[in-house]
């Protein structure tokens, strides 16, 4: 892959989140979402690949762009599959939270899951506890693990898991480890790539959120070295049936990192709203900063980009 695509395609994840900025706090999760969308396809068309959306906004019939299958790029250059969320975080962003990011991951063709738009169960974790992991097991052992390899005790471990009412058990047993929980409102691909980064004292991202994210997130694992294993969870028949039109055959599969993402992957991200690695969108006099990051698996770079942005002069993409 191209290297210099990940930087182009930091201006399409910047041109996204401008686009949202206005949006932020206004309580209006449809015009956030609808901003940061038409703001990421048309910024994508700018850019000289062949992409193909294989995680975006969901499949045809109910997503008018960057819906799967859909070709984006110029339609020359290399071709990529393209796994992206233009707000990662509608909620919170609506409601003026932190961790809202738009998100783009790229890899060479067939090298993401095609994963259905179901729940998925995810633990990821960081470089020193990269196979430490199994999600077969309880999370008692996950954590009795991860502080082993971390050198760490168990209750210094800091866990992050989404708030939510179906996630009461799990809070309970990693309470009961003596382990600390950050319960986050949305947003769990920012939290994988928390407990991926030293600085966040963020250890291990637990709990079930969408199978996108997940992929999204195994993306930014690779670059970072981290680890992180998913199983998808099946409501009913028609996310079966959805599923098995995806091409997945078994339902009860253990997807580990390589099979939702491999080879040579980018992950590329704008903040939105101030996060735990990423700063949000700051408006000032004329324009307005905006705070990505750029990762490469191949190397294992990690680029920290601040730009300025400036009203006056060209507006593009919505913004
Ligand atoms: P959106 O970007 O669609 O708002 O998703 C936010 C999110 O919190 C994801 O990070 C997470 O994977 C998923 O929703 C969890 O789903 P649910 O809100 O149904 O628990």
């Amino acid at each position: 892959m191209d290297r210099n695509l990940a930087l182009e395609f930091v201006r399409v994840t910047e041109a996204a989140a401008l686009a949202v900025g206005p949006w932020i706090g206004r309580g209006n999760e449809t015009e956030a979402d609808r901003a940061a969308v038409e703001s990421m396809r048309k910024a994508f068309d700018s850019i000289r690949f062949e992409g193909t959306v294989v995680i975006g906004e969901g499949e045809r019939d109910d997503a008018p762009m960057l819906f799967i299958g859909e070709e984006v790029g110029s339609g020359d250059g290399p071709q990529i599959d393209i796994a992206c969320d233009p707000l990662e975080g509608t909620s919170i962003t609506a409601l003026g939270r932190s961790e809202a990011i738009s998100v783009i991951a790229a890899a060479q063709k067939g090298n993401f899951l095609h994963a259905p738009d179901t729940y998925m169960n995810k633990i990821a974790v960081g470089p020193r506890a990269k196979g430490a992991i199994d999600i077969t097991k309880s999370a008692t052992w996950n954590l009795q693990e991860i502080a082993k390899a971390s050198g760490k005790r168990v209750n210094d471990l800091m866990i992050i898991i989404l708030d939510r009412p179906r996630h009461a058990e799990l809070i309970a047993e990693v309470r009961e480890t003596g382990a600390r929980i950050r319960l986050i409102g949305d947003g769990d691909v920012s939290a994988a790539v928390a407990a991926a980064t030293d600085s966040t004292g963020i250890d291990a991202l637990i709990g079930s959120g969408g199978a996108p994210e997940g992929v999204i997130a195994a993306a930014a694992m690779q670059c970072l070295g981290g680890d992180m294993q998913g199983i998808l969870i099946f409501r009913n028949d028609d996310e079966k049936a959805r599923a098995t039109k995806m091409g997945i055959t078994d339902f009860n599969k253990v997807y580990r990192l390589d099979d939702l993402a491999r080879g040579n992957v980018m992950f590329v991200a704008t903040g939105v709203t101030n996060g735990s690695y990423l700063d949000g969108i700051r408006y000032e006099a004329g324009g307005a900063r905006t705070h990505s990051v750029v990762m490469r698996s191949e190397t294992g770079t990690v680029r920290d980009i601040r730009t300025a942005h400036r009203f006056n002069r060209k507006p593009r993409y919505g913004w």
